[in-house]
């Protein structure tokens, strides 16, 4: 077995407040092969971009307190100072916002930002950036690269200001990308447009992708493993197929049966009763059980008192005590009943 490109262990990332301690990461765990594309989904607050953030390195420096391991190529970035981030954070793994107009600067040319962070890597001339940024506006389909270059942000549409936002991820050939909701701002069709974008350079580039999103229907197009996150834990990871098809968690079947074409199977869109737990006071058990339709299969009071491990058979694994009974789990349908 070759090492993963990516192999994140026990990560846990607090930010202190003026309310107390935020848990917003909880012993989270995360695998990703190279070449793969790996999906990360869950309810908006359940950790998604301070995962990534804290991957990037981006919260180094600031008060948040991280531990665990990020093993990125067997070298674990959590003890790296900035600088020593620096070959990896642009170079090595690239990262995609949801909103590209807050991580573009309004001052500069859209074709001066892509190139300087070809350059910030590279020893090259002004002109050989410059060439390299219009070759990759080109490729991510900027029409009139040439022009658009000296264009600024603003000047761009969404859909182009994405495509741009990508261009400046992948210039420098990253070995992984993060796309945290690339396309959630977008038209349904622009939207497709820039998944077929991403999946397409990933086939040339060979990079691996991790794909945030809440999206489940998005995670079945683009992704081959999905991660399905609650309260800063991985509490499901799967194969896409096994995902949907023999889902493991309560909380995925629930996410599940809240897609819209499971409300059509239904009749009803079915969102999940209650709230996710407070993070400023995590309860002791796991932390979906005031939520959970299932919890009194479970016996005795441990989804209360017993915070559950994360239960691997082969390749699917799931953070529940019932996945010790897999045979008890109902359908998705039913769990939400
Ligand atoms: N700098 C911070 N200080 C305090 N709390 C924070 C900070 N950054 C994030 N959080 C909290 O951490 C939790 C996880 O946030 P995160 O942004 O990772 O969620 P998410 O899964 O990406 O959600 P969404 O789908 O809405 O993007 C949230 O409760 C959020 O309020
Ligand atoms: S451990 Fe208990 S509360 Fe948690 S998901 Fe499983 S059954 Fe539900
Ligand atoms: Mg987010």
């Amino acid at each position: 077995m070759t090492t993963p490109i990516l192999d994140i262990r026990d990560l846990r990332v607090t930010f202190p407040t003026d309310d107390g301690l935020v848990h917003a990461v909880n012993g989270m765990d995360l695998t990703v092969q190279r070449g793969e594309t790996v999906g990360i989904v869950g309810e908006s607050g359940s950790g998604k971009t301070v995962t990534s953030q804290t991957l990037m390195g981006l919260l180094k420096g600031t008060s948040a307190k991280v531990s665990g391991r990020i093993l990125f190529e067997g070298t674990d970035l959590v003890p790296l100072s900035e600088s020593e981030m620096r070959p990896y954070r642009g170079r090595k793994i690239g990262m995609i916002f949801q909103d590209p107009l807050s991580a573009m600067h309004p001052f500069y040319t859209v074709g001066k930002q892509i190139s300087e962070a070809y350059r910030v890597h590279n020893r090259v001339s002004a002109k050989a950036a410059k060439a390299q940024a219009i070759e990759m506006l080109n490729r991510v389909g900027i029409p009139d690269p040439v022009s658009r270059y000296d264009a600024y942000p603003h000047e761009f549409s969404g859909g182009m200001r994405q495509r741009a936002m990508i261009a400046m991820a992948l210039i420098c050939e990253p070995e992984l990308l993060i796309a945290d909701e690339p396309t959630t701002a977008l038209d349904v069709t622009v939207q497709a447009q820039i998944l077929d974008l991403i999946s397409s350079l990933q086939a040339e580039t060979g990079s691996a992708v991790i794909f945030v999103t809440h999206d489940l229907g998005v995670v079945a197009e683009v992704c081959k493993r999905v991660v399905v996150m609650y309260g800063g834990q991985c509490v499901e990871e799967a194969d896409v197929q096994d995902a949907f098809f023999r889902t493991g968690h309560p909380y995925t079947k629930g996410l599940l049966a809240s897609m819209p074409s499971m409300a059509d199977e239904v009749g009803r869109l079915t969102p999940i009763p209650g709230f996710p737990p407070s993070l400023l006071n995590l309860p002791t058990g796991c932390l979906f059980a005031d939520r959970c339709p299932v919890s009194h299969l479970v016996p005795g009071d441990r989804c209360r008192t017993e915070r559950p491990e994360l239960h691997s058979d082969g390749t699917h694994r799931s953070r529940c005590h019932l996945a010790e009974l897999p045979a008890t789990l109902p359908t998705p349908v039913e769990a939400t009943r």
